[in-house]
């Protein structure tokens, strides 16, 4: 019988791939490449065979998908920001039979999946910058589902219901990722630079930190209940399906665990940011 064995909210914005290249901007996101690190320490300590990472810049818009391909090999360039993230070769092994129990448990709870092995079908960087920092030795496999724009955060809830039920079904050791930010507006254009460490208003600060406040206390009742509206004000990203899919897999409003903040709050180009790993509940035996 599987096991899920982490479960974490993680940041893979990239001004995190640019701290570590050379120029004006080397170390500015140390702290959050650390977090990404311990993640990384903690999900081999825990003997994780697969990272199974919501990415919420694989954006869908009809259904849920799967990159169950036995090998991820290929170079990386960010269309979106290609000044940023270029360049980036990766090789990790896949993991294609996680991926049909995954897609027969959300066909099973009434929601339509696929399961694809396209050539061409990359990474996006929020899988990628994470395993930069986690997967260095490529020992662990990589999962990575998508996330629907337009679907609801009670859809996703659900999603990481059928996640948990595979996960059971398997018999791997699975750590969970919610690749994707807190609040996410982005500034206009003309100002975007200036706000390179910034959040775009208090306002979304301000939630980000009340947020953070009831994940670190336990308070996923209230949390879940704000999401809905919480995703709808603060612009979230891809939907905040990634953070759905995690309290979901969690158990919602039941999971009474006080995450753990591995690094502080950042401001990203207007996007608020954090890692926190959520304790899983004690296994009876
Ligand atoms: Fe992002």
């Amino acid at each position: 019988m599987g096991e899920l064995v982490m479960a974490a909210k993680i940041t893979h914005v990239p001004s995190i791939w640019l701290s570590i290249q050379p120029g004006k901007h080397f170390g500015i996101r140390r702290k959050a490449e650390l977090a990404l690190e311990e993640i990384g320490r903690r999900a081999h300590e825990r003997g994780a065979d697969t990272f199974l990472v919501a990415d919420t810049h694989w954006l869908n818009s009809i259904g849920f998908h799967l990159n169950g391909k036995e090998r991820h090999h290929a170079t990386y360039v960010s269309h979106e920001l290609p000044h940023f993230i270029h360049d980036l070769a990766y090789d990790y092994p896949g993991d294609p039979e996680l991926a049909e129990l995954v897609r027969e448990e959300i066909v099973a709870g009434g929601q339509k999946a696929r399961v694809h092995d396209y050539n061409d079908l990359g990474l996006e960087y929020a899988t990628l910058v994470p395993m930069y920092f986690m997967n260095k030795d490529s020992s662990i496999r990589v999962l990575p589902i998508g996330c629907n724009m337009y679907s609801t955060i009670e859809e996703n809830r659900r999603i990481g219901e059928a996640l948990m039920r595979a996960i059971a079904r398997s018999d791997r050791k699975v750590a969970f990722l919610a690749s994707g930010s807190l609040s996410h507006a982005f500034p206009a254009n003309e100002i975007a630079e200036s706000m390179l460490d910034d959040v775009s208003s208090e306002i979304n600060r301000q939630v980000d930190i009340s947020v953070l406040d009831m994940w670190t206390q336990g308070r996923t009742a209230e949390f879940v209940e704000m999401l809905p509206d919480y995703n709808k004000r603060c612009t979230g990203e891809g939907a905040m399906a990634d953070t759905a899919m995690l309290f979901g897999l969690l158990g919602w409003e039941d999971y009474d665990g006080k995450g753990e903040q591995l690094c502080p709050y950042f401001g990203s180009s207007g996007t608020g940011q954090v890692v926190v790993d959520f304790p899983l509940p004690a296994k009876v035996s």
